[in-house]
């Protein structure tokens, strides 16, 4: 009964269903909008301030073009990287090659998905889970013939409905500090990663100057966005088994990125 209701969904979302915990793998998938929503009408999302805004009907229209490089900039700093080279070091840090499965952690509307899913090719398969359905609705619009490798998933990015090892690579760029819980949050992407998948990161990073501190806990206290120290998430890797651990400041943000170490 449940194989013949699953052939009739597109395909990236019939070869995602398998790679859910079976506790969160729902009888009836609901794929209305384009995107498998695990949180439906009635569920709400904890939401700070920062995480509200994503909610918005006119953000995803402006996100991509405007207001992601404008904060790219706010954050890294006039002569910081751009977004072409934000791609380059998700690429770099994911080693991504044709076939692996790629899930991208509060992805939006699916800026870095897309691209995961031309490297990956029709035998890969990319994942992008957000909670927002403008978002969400707005990666589904753009994405395409791309959309033959991806699934998208409407559901919690801090605990993630993923069974263990399902991943070769998990990025989850400019959203950690939006967590409510972001060591859950980390927890999560190291389980469903397999023993040798690569981790990204781009998040928040606390300037060290006495006064820019104050500034720092100021803005972030109003906004709910979580500054880390330089050394948090690369500590944090490391406690959880990650190898080649590698981090890039800039300004206020940083990228980091791992190899999980191989069991056996
Ligand atoms: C700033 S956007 C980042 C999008 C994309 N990854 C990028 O780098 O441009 C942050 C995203 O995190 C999502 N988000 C925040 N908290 C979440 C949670 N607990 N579960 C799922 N998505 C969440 C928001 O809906 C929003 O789409």
């Amino acid at each position: 009964m449940r194989a013949a209701r699953d052939a009739a969904l597109p395909d990236p979302v019939a070869r995602a269903l398998p790679l859910l915990d079976p506790a969160a793998r729902p009888a009836a998938p609901d794929v209305r909008h384009g995107y498998l929503d695990l949180i439906g009408d009635g569920g709400s999302m904890p939401s700070t301030p920062a995480q509200r805004l994503m909610l918005s009907r006119t953000l995803p229209a402006v996100y991509e073009r405007w207001w992601r490089p404008a904060w790219g900039r706010v954050l890294k700093g006039a002569f910081g990287s751009g977004m072409r080279d934000e791609h380059r070091i998700a690429r770099l840090l994911l080693g991504l090659t044709p076939g692996d499965g790629v899930l991208d952690v509060a992805c939006g509307p699916g800026n870095f998905t897309r691209e995961f899913a031309g490297i990956v090719g029709d035998g890969g398969l990319a994942v992008g889970i957000d909670a927002s359905p403008t978002m969400l609705a707005r990666a589904v619009a753009d994405t395409g013939r791309a959309g033959e490798v991806v699934a998208y998933v409407r559901g919690d990015a801090v605990r993630l409905p993923f069974r263990d090892a399902s991943f070769d690579a998990v990025c989850c760029f400019a959203a950690l500090h939006l967590f409510e819980d972001p060591d859950a949050a980390l927890d999560h992407m190291t389980r469903v990663l397999t023993p040798g998948g690569r981790i990204a990161i781009l998040t928040s990073c606390r300037l060290q100057s006495a006064p820019g501190r104050a500034m720092n806990d100021l803005a972030g206290a109003r906004s709910g966005i979580r500054l880390f120290e330089p050394d948090e998430i690369v500590e944090g890797l490391k406690d959880r088994g990650y190898a080649e651990v590698r981090q890039r400041i800039a300004g206020l943000a940083q990228f980091v990125g791992g190899r999980l170490a191989a069991t056996g």
